[in-house]
């Protein structure tokens, strides 16, 4: 069991709620299956800006860092909470129900999300960052150890699925699935789960994304390793609300 894999772990989750589901019936299979947003998302190592591979027991508590997937200009936010984080029940933008797997590490305390809100998707780039999680209360709902988007003060749990604590957001921010190795301590990003919004970001920032990331580029799956790194690096001006 030692050499078992978080995703090891989280593919128990969803046998035994598969398992569930073939009980329950047609109607609960359709309210508690996965939510995979993309089955086909890569699965790609996490390194730092040196390339060395990004070791999990290395991350700071509270950590707010970003890497970019599954696409090349998708970015994500990589956080280590203060607590193990649990399978969460939660539900996607459709009311339909999921376990998010909880965190991930040798702690089981890192999560990741994608920095995309949403509300009205608002992200996180190399100008602004206006969505990213702080340890300390926020001003604009008094919540802290959240994720906090600047734009119209949406809150999100980490350490639940991204479930939405305040604001306009009606669903969670969708999560990246993450898989530890416990022999080396590296993490890798392998999947999404829940409501991506990919299309509509694409959509939305196409000039941008074009210019920064390459005309076809910026819609492709990155490959082989991403770099992680502090959004304070990554950011000219990751705000605070
Ligand atoms: S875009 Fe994030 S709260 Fe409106």
């Amino acid at each position: 069991m030692g050499n078992e894999t978080d995703r090891r772990g989280f593919m128990k989750i969803c046998g035994k709620t598969a398992l569930t589901v073939a009980v329950a019936g047609a109607a609960a299979r359709a309210a508690t299956a996965p939510a995979f947003a993309l089955e086909n998302a890569p699965r790609v190592r996490l390194v730092t800006a040196d390339g060395k591979p990004l070791k999990a027991s290395a991350l700071p508590m509270h950590a707010n860092w970003i890497f970019h997937y599954p696409y090349h200009s998708t970015p994500a936010l990589l956080i280590r909470v203060e607590d193990p984080a649990r399978p969460t029940e939660v539900e996607d933008k459709d009311g339909k129900s999921y376990t998010w797997p909880g965190g991930t590490g040798p702690d089981k305390s890192i999560v990741a999300f994608a920095a995309i809100c949403a509300h009205a998707l608002s992200t996180d780039n190399r100008e602004t960052s206006f969505i990213n999680y702080r340890k300390v209360r926020n001003q604009m709902t008094g919540h802290g150890r959240v994720i906090t988007c600047c734009a119209h003060a949406s809150v999100y749990d980490p350490a639940a699925g991204a479930r939405v604590l305040a604001g306009p957001a009606k669903f969670p921010l969708a999560a990246v699935l993450l898989e530890h190795d416990p022999k080396t301590d590296e993490l890798f990003a392998t999947g999404l789960m829940g409501s991506e919004l990919y299309g509509e970001f694409f959509k939305a920032y196409r000039r941008d994304l074009r210019k920064e990331f390459g005309r076809r580029k910026y819609k492709t799956f990155v490959k082989g390793d991403t770099i992680a790194m502090p959004i304070s690096d990554y950011s000219e001006d990751a705000i605070e609300c």
